[in-house]
């Protein structure tokens, strides 16, 4: 008779070992690596994707050009730290080969082989069954040369004349396709210049603060990537739109804002302008909240304070090329301001009622006095000795 336990622990080491061969699938390619080419400098990356169960194991090998039968593994961290693998097991394998400052000796065949077969890391195993493969072409071109002219200051304060760029492409592994400019990584329309000429330029008749920016000469290739240049053009930051004021009531919140043109991005400060000096922002209340885009600043201040809050606050867009600042002026109302028109109205018709009152009071005595009373000493008599007699008169009528 077998031990109850022993006869699971046999269950269980049967049902392992069947398991591989019930459900097992062999490796196959989800995403194989793209062939390439690139510029000396650059960088690329291939992706790599099996699936498989058990999931797959996942390796990069190299050969280099013409050389398609010796084949070496790649590591991470070759070729001086320029390599690397990253990947990660899960239901599937995913593996991205990099390799950055490229070389013209980093052309040639990458293959990524992957592989469950329990036999796979058998040496007398013929790899070229146990494991499958992708391959793709990597082809590093020598980038070509432009020599363009130097990053521009903007002259905006003095007199302004035209500023041009130029780009020339002085060296380059093939004829170029044709060349245009961009600004800020859009294409600046009308630009394109075709084969013959490797001279180009972009010229800014009245430059102004938003001509400021990124610009880049780029010289397309048949069957290569794109060559290119950067200019950079600077400006001091223009302060395009602010709130000139802002009147709230106390206990609402208050937003005011600034926008800019000018390149490179202004950083944003905030602060209170106190007669000819400057105050910095005092949050100790927590209610002061600045958020800051590249060209855009806007403060907010909740939960307005009649006494402390009132004021002129500034925005001020700072580059390396200079500064510019804004003020706008914050009022605030007391709670009973809304009521003012309302009591302004009360007011008027009281007073309109004393008038009144007054002029009849006035006017009254002065009718009826005709009847018996001599005119004189009437119009002397104190207002109480009329009221007196008013009265009287009415009585007697
Ligand atoms: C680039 O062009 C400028 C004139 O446009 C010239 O003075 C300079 O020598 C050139 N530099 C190179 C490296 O060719
Ligand atoms: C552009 O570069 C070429 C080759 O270096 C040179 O011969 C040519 O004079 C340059 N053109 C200009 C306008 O600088
Ligand atoms: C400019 O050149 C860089 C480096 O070669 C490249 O990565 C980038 O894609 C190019 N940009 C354009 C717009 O051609
Ligand atoms: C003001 O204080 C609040 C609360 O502590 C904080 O969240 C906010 O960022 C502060 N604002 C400024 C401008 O420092
Ligand atoms: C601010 O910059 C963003 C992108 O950085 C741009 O889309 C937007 O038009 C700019 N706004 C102004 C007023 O310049
Ligand atoms: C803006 O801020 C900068 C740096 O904080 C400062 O040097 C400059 O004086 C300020 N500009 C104005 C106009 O207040």
């Amino acid at each position: 008779m077998m031990h109850p336990n022993a006869l699971m622990l046999a269950v269980v080491l049967l049902r392992n070992l069947m398991l591989p061969f019930c459900s097992a699938q062999n490796a196959g390619f989800v995403k194989s690596p793209l062939s390439e080419t690139k510029l000396t400098g650059d960088t690329f990356e291939l992706y790599c994707e099996v699936v498989g169960n058990p999931t797959p194991e996942i390796q990069w090998w190299y050969s280099e050009v013409n050389r398609a039968e010796s084949f070496k593994q790649l590591w991470d961290g070759a070729r001086k730290r320029r390599v690397s693998i990253n990947t990660a097991y899960g239901t599937n394998g995913v593996s991205v080969l990099g390799i950055t400052r490229l070389t013209l000796e980093d052309s040639g065949t990458y293959e990524c082989r992957a592989s469950n077969d329990p036999r796979r890391n058998d040496l007398r195993q013929n790899p070229a069954i146990t494991w499958i493969r992708a391959q793709a072409t990597i082809s590093v071109l020598q980038k070509p040369k432009i020599n363009a002219s130097d990053q521009i200051i903007l002259p905006l304060d003095a007199t302004i004349k035209p500023v041009t760029l130029h780009c020339n492409l002085t060296a380059a592994h093939t004829q170029h396709k044709d060349s245009f400019w961009m600004k800020n990584g859009n294409e600046i329309p009308n630009t394109r210049a075709d084969q013959g000429t490797s001279f180009t330029s972009f010229k800014i008749s009245k430059p102004r603060a938003d001509d400021s920016g990124e610009y880049m000469c780029v010289y397309t290739f048949e069957k290569a990537p794109n060559a290119n240049a950067t200019i950079e053009v600077k400006a001091k930051p223009h302060i395009t739109g602010h709130k000139r004021s802002e009147n709230k009531n106390e206990g609402e919140n208050a937003m005011m804002y600034c926008k800019s043109v000018g390149y490179p991005h202004p950083t944003w400060t905030w602060r209170k302008v106190d007669g000819n000096s400057y105050k910095d922002i005092d949050n100790s209340t927590g209610r002061f909240f600045i958020t800051s885009r590249t060209n855009y600043t806007e403060i907010n201040i909740l939960d307005l304070d009649i006494t402390t809050d009132p004021g002129i606050y500034e925005c001020n867009a700072s580059n390396a090329i200079g500064n510019t600042a804004e003020t706008t002026i914050l009022r605030v109302r007391s709670h009973l301001a809304p009521l003012w028109p309302f009591l302004g109205v009360l007011a008027e018709i009281i007073i309109l009622v004393v008038i009144i009152v007054v002029y009849e009071k006035r006017k009254r005595p002065d009718d009826i006095i005709d009847d018996d009373e001599p005119v004189g000493p009437a119009k002397t008599n104190s207002t109480n000795n009329h009221k007196d007699k008013n009265i009287r008169q009415r009585n007697t009528k």
